[in-house]
């Protein structure tokens, strides 16, 4: 039977990116009424250091970000990482199976570490064997993210795959990557070769959550284009990264495919053509910030959640984690 895991960092800071690329689709997947399990990853965000204040007031927010975009904590299992503590205990296991040489070729650990890997955090180093344990220890077999997580995700796999080898066994599923739907990499507003992030150090770059009505259209207006209006079909925006990124978040708004929105838009300026999109984004995403600072207001009730959320995980997590000690050899 299949099962939905997917996570988010409770670094602070929701992007429109964040919200096309992962949280839309994860509500689209609990509403397909598969099973369906969403994870604050606190301990992932501690690879890199966290004010304290700051980490217990993101993961809160992140919280009522995932409820105001449709997660029913209800229908999904709600948690944050670290209040399971299989996670951790996974994941020393398979710190154990993985390889240096695997964990070095990983193209976010080079590009966070940066010149100055020497004084990287181990965590930051081992975050990929956390993140196969987040969906292996629930058998997992379905993992939507964006784009940018499509490496880690093959090292999950990787890891599956040489735990069942090293131990005779096919305990564990591997697990596939969903990577799909018009925005699986929404890129900057200022720059259509950049993913848009929370870290980019212009705000204009990018659309937060918690923008209001008119900062998210000026943010739209102010997008970098080209002065061509759209092409006429979908080929024309091959080398337009763009007028490419703002059909796509129009597409992925929309629940369109970018052909049905080319067939509509296409040959408009985007004098017309942002204004639309201005229009859309802020009818979708404005009850978003509404809601999320609603939530906010009761942090006790966003708290009681997460722990529920966590004895729902846990009492999944907990037999898997026990099942492969067993497999490893550990003495109960
Ligand atoms: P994180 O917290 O950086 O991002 C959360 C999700 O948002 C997606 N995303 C985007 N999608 C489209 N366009 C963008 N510009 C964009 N920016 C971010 C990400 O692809 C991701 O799906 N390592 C993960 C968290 C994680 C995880 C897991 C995910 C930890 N354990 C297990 C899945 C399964 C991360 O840092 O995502």
């Amino acid at each position: 039977t299949p099962r939905v895991f997917s996570g988010i960092q409770p670094s602070g800071g929701l992007t429109l990116g964040n919200y096309l690329g992962a949280l839309k689709r994860f509500a689209d997947a609990q509403d397909r009424g598969i099973e369906t399990l969403y994870c604050m990853v606190d301990m992932h965000a501690i690879t890199v250091w966290q004010d304290p204040a700051n980490l217990t007031r993101a993961t809160r927010e992140l919280c009522a970000g995932f409820i105001a975009s449709g997660v029913d904590p209800e229908k999904s299992i709600l948690f944050n990482q670290s209040q399971v503590a299989a996670h951790a205990q996974l994941a020393w296991v398979f710190n154990c199976v993985a390889r240096m040489g695997w964990m070095k070729r990983m193209t976010q650990w080079k590009d966070k570490a940066g010149k100055n890997a020497e004084n990287a955090s181990l965590g930051l180093f081992a975050y990929p064997a956390l993140m196969a344990a987040d969906i292996l220890v629930y058998h997992a077999t379905h993992v939507p993210v964006g784009e940018d997580q499509k490496q880690h995700l093959e090292l999950t796999r990787d890891i599956a795959i040489k735990f069942n080898n090293d131990f005779g066994t096919d305990f564990f599923p591997v697990p596939e990557p969903v990577i799909e739907g018009a925005a699986t990499r929404v890129m900057s507003l200022r720059d259509g070769s950049k993913k848009m992030s929370k870290s980019d150090p212009s705000d204009m770059s990018r659309i937060n959550l918690t923008d209001d009505a008119d900062t998210i259209a000026k943010k739209i207006r102010k997008a970098k284009t080209d002065p061509e209006p759209l092409p006429e079909g979908p080929d024309g925006l091959a080398e337009r990264p763009e007028a490419r990124n703002l059909v796509n978040i129009y597409a992925a708004l929309t629940d369109q495919t970018v052909a049905e929105v080319m067939a509509e838009q296409g040959g408009k300026p985007f004098s017309e053509f942002k204004p639309l999109l201005a229009d859309l984004a802020v009818a979708k995403l404005a009850p978003i910030s509404t809601e999320m600072a609603r939530l906010m207001q009761d942090t006790s009730e966003i708290d009681a959640i997460l722990r529920r959320g966590a004895e729902r995980a846990n009492a999944i997590a907990e037999p898997i984690l026990q099942r492969t000690y067993d497999i490893v050899g550990m003495v109960r």
